[in-house]
């Protein structure tokens, strides 16, 4: 008998990859993280480059369409992004009617409703999928932002045409245009986080579009996927480590005490770079710059002393700071409450999920992955449930 040489393989291939560590499961062209050079590419342009010389919204059009926008392609996407960025009434009375709940599963149900009431989503076409990607990249950050204001107490802020996607984060979650430099930094914000390899959320996204799932859902799924702490929110328990600690001479007693102990410093270590993160290094100065203009100077020295004594006692196992270490610190002084940094995150990742999506469902294999059963494999008497004891 003739058997499928691919089934043998799988048959005998009995090894369990927990967490699928070290597994390939796709091919892509959207981003590249390279570990070891500490390195982070989209679609080929260094990550240092793009925050120098770009805006989120270039970097997001790049990401789904494989090349940066020309003029006339900048302006219809930036149309779409800002026609979306204004919500309905169903979401603006969904945020304004939950504002006690989690920021993160708030936006997840945004999401989710929005996917409930576009007829597009039913019998999704590639065109649509594109399409309806492209204003939920619009949307999750007018969602993010709007939670926020209905957090404070205010009321909804329609987004304005004069200002950037990041301007309009900063404007609809406070009511107030924000000024030229927290505009910029916003934007940095939002092109570092865009896209980052297979990491958990993306690789749910893509486990629901290979179903021929719709759009919506696939960033249903990421938004949930990045709820856990293991994945989005280390960044809030950086920052909070950063305000406890609270002054420099302070640091070395408190991270040899936790070292001791074996805890986890957060905002610190990847799997992936085993050198400094180079988003790390743009946000740092940031955190410099935005702690400096808010007379938080402390903080930020404390973070510094943080940083050199974990790098002194654990640079040598490749231990540096992550994105996470300073971008709490920037989010905070841009007036966001740790609680929506992750939603934050998801705002800015949207672009990336999207990308990621549409490029996989092009060349498109079911997930199927299988387990191996460990249970009784019986049969065992069936008994009515009467006579259970
Ligand atoms: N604090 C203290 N020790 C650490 C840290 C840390 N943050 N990170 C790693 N180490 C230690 C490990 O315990 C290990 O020690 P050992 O040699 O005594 O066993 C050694 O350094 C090497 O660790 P790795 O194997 O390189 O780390 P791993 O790849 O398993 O973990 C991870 C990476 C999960 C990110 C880890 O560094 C960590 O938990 N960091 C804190 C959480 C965090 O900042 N997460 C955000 C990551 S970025 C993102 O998701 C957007």
């Amino acid at each position: 008998m003739h058997e499928n040489p691919k089934r043998i393989n799988i048959m005998e291939a009995n090894t369990i990859y927990k967490g699928l560590e070290g597994v390939t499961v796709s091919e892509t062209k959207v981003g590249f993280v390279d570990g070891e050079a500490g390195r982070l590419v989209y679609r080929g342009y260094n990550i240092e480059d793009l925050t120098e010389h770009s805006s989120y919204e270039e970097v997001a059009y790049l990401l789904i369409n494989g090349h940066l926008p020309n003029a006339k392609e900048y302006q219809d996407f930036t149309q779409v992004l800002r026609k979306s960025s204004e919500l309905s009434k169903e979401v603006v009375d969904l945020i304004w009617t939950h504002s006690e709940s989690h920021p993160t599963s708030l936006l997840r149900t945004a999401v989710s409703l929005l996917g409930a009431n576009d007829r597009r989503a039913d019998h999704a076409l590639d065109k649509d999928q594109k399409d309806m990607g492209m204003e939920l990249v619009g949307k999750i950050p007018a969602i993010v932002s709007s939670i926020r204001r209905a957090k404070d107490g205010g009321k909804y802020v329609s987004p304005s045409p004069e200002l950037s996607m990041a301007g309009n984060m900063l404007y609809q979650s406070t009511g107030k245009k924000p000024d030229k430099t927290s505009e910029r930094i916003m934007d940095v914000c939002l092109m570092l986080h865009a896209d980052h390899g297979s990491n958990a959320s993306t690789f749910s996204s893509l486990v629901t579009i290979s179903t021929l799932s719709d759009i919506y859902s696939a960033l249903t799924s990421a938004i949930g996927t990045l709820k856990g702490p293991l994945h989005g929110g280390a960044n809030e328990m950086a920052l909070k480590l950063i305000m406890k600690i609270g002054k420099p001479e302070n640091v070395e007693k408190v991270i040899g005490d936790m070292l001791q102990k074996k805890e986890k410093i957060m905002g610190f270590g990847h799997r992936v770079y085993k050198v400094y993160d180079p988003r790390a290094k743009i946000l740092k100065g940031f955190a410099r710059e935005v702690t400096q203009k808010n007379g938080k100077e402390l903080l930020f020295q404390t973070a510094q002393k943080v940083e050199d004594t974990m790098i002194m006692k654990l640079g040598s196992k490749g231990i540096f700071p992550n994105v996470d270490f300073y971008s709490g610190m920037v989010y905070d002084s841009l007036g966001f409450h740790p609680d929506i940094f992750t939603a934050i995150f998801a705002a800015s990742r949207a672009s990336g999920w999207v990308a990621r999506s549409l490029e996989y469902v092009s060349d498109n294999k079911l997930f199927r992955p299988r387990s191996s059963y460990i249970g009784e494999r019986g049969p065992k008497e069936y008994i009515p449930i009467g006579k259970r004891n």
